[in-house]
């Protein structure tokens, strides 16, 4: 089954073709970040305009020569969660071209998409059930058990900021380029272990050692804010050697970094223990951060559970996840029906 998966839920314009929710056929992705730079976050009608521009040129780049829409199985769309705006353009996309050409059309969930980026054939072994799923996105830090395919059970998840937006907030502190969270892992992977000039204190790991399953984000970056605030301007004084400030900012990050993916990674690890997984699979953005890729292994391989992650292109924002996620829903809904859905949330059994 061949599906084409379209994703505009914040500020990319994805689409992805994937056959049996396994092979990538293709996978373009067109993102107006760099138009939001210098507001240093997502202005959502600068995202939508975009949206409007490059949808059908991306979606003609994913057909490429070959291929024809009406040689395709479904139609996939991301409706929600998302920014209304954005998720617009996608919807209506799909839903017209699923009337002109007659194919049937599946609404996904975006966090689903990210789940099932782990599905895809740049894993080449499937994750077992059952599963704890860490969903790490600009807007989402959510912990998710799954019995089976489409069996969510949600666990918990952020009480205020989520990972990426920490990330995000972080950066926009220190003086870094947005999106933040590749910012923040380059800078911080500058700054020596071993070098202890620079005398940073450990950031707090919010509710890590709570029996729960929730996160809080807000207080380590306020943290993070007042610290850099006193000290960033020459106050971190160095033991020995010149004061740069640079290392300063390295090891602010460095830090930051650090006491996010701890806490992240203690209560995944906690989840799959509890729960008897067999796999623990992570998506979203913030799967791209190598420092998390690295701490989640260790501790998976500690307890002997294997540690999925989809690579860094598909663990950001994409079309081919949503496609992915598409196959193994298989539930269509009427084109009329379907609508932009910004709240949408996991479907409990
Ligand atoms: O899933 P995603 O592409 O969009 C949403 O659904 O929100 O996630 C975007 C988030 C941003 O906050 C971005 O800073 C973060 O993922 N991110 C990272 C990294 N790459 C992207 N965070 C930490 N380390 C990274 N390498
Ligand atoms: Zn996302």
């Amino acid at each position: 089954m061949v599906i084409l998966g379209i994703e505009t839920t914040c500020d990319e314009t994805g689409v992805g073709i994937v056959r049996d929710g396994r092979e990538v056929l293709a996978n373009i992705v067109s993102s107006s970040a760099d138009l939001h730079k210098k507001y240093q976050g997502v202005v959502p009608e600068v995202a939508a305009r975009e949206q409007v521009k490059v949808i059908i040129p991306v979606i003609e780049e994913a057909l490429g020569e070959a291929r024809k829409i009406s040689n395709l199985d479904a139609i996939a769309v991301a409706h929600g969660p998302g920014l209304v705006g954005s998720l617009l353009i996608g919807v209506e996309t799909a839903k017209t071209l699923a009337v002109v050409f007659g194919k049937p059309l599946i609404g996904v969930n975006h966090l689903v998409g990210h789940v099932y980026a782990n599905w895809l054939a740049s894993n080449p072994k499937l994750p077992s059930f059952p599963l704890i799923s860490l969903i790490v996105s600009g807007g989402h830090t959510d912990l998710i058990l799954m019995k089976g395919h489409q069996k969510y059970q949600w666990l918990g998840g952020t009480r205020d900021d989520a990972a990426g937006e920490a990330f995000d907030k972080v950066a926009r502190v220190l003086g870094l380029g947005y999106p933040g969270g590749p910012e923040v892992e380059a800078i911080a992977s500058k700054y020596q272990i071993l070098d202890t000039r620079y005398q940073i204190p450990k950031f707090p790991r919010p509710l890590i050692n709570e029996d729960n399953f929730d996160f809080s984000f807000s207080g380590l970056k306020t943290a993070v804010v007042n610290f850099a605030g006193k000290h960033l301007r020459g106050g971190v004084k160095p033991t020995s050697g010149p004061h740069l400030e640079g290392e300063v900012i390295s090891a602010i990050a460095y830090e930051f970094q650090k006491a996010i993916v701890d806490v992240l990674v203690i209560k995944t690890i906690r989840a799959a223990k509890k729960f008897g997984a067999k796999s623990i699979v992570v998506g979203g953005g913030v799967a791209a951060n190598g420092e998390l890729r690295s701490q989640l292994a260790v501790h998976g391989s500690q307890i002997n559970i294997p540690v999925y992650f989809p690579p860094k292109n598909l663990s950001v924002d994409n079309g081919t996840m949503i496609a992915a996620a598409a196959f193994y829903q298989k539930s269509f809904v009427d084109p009329l029906e379907i609508s932009a859905d910004p709240g949408l949330f996991f479907e409990t059994d």
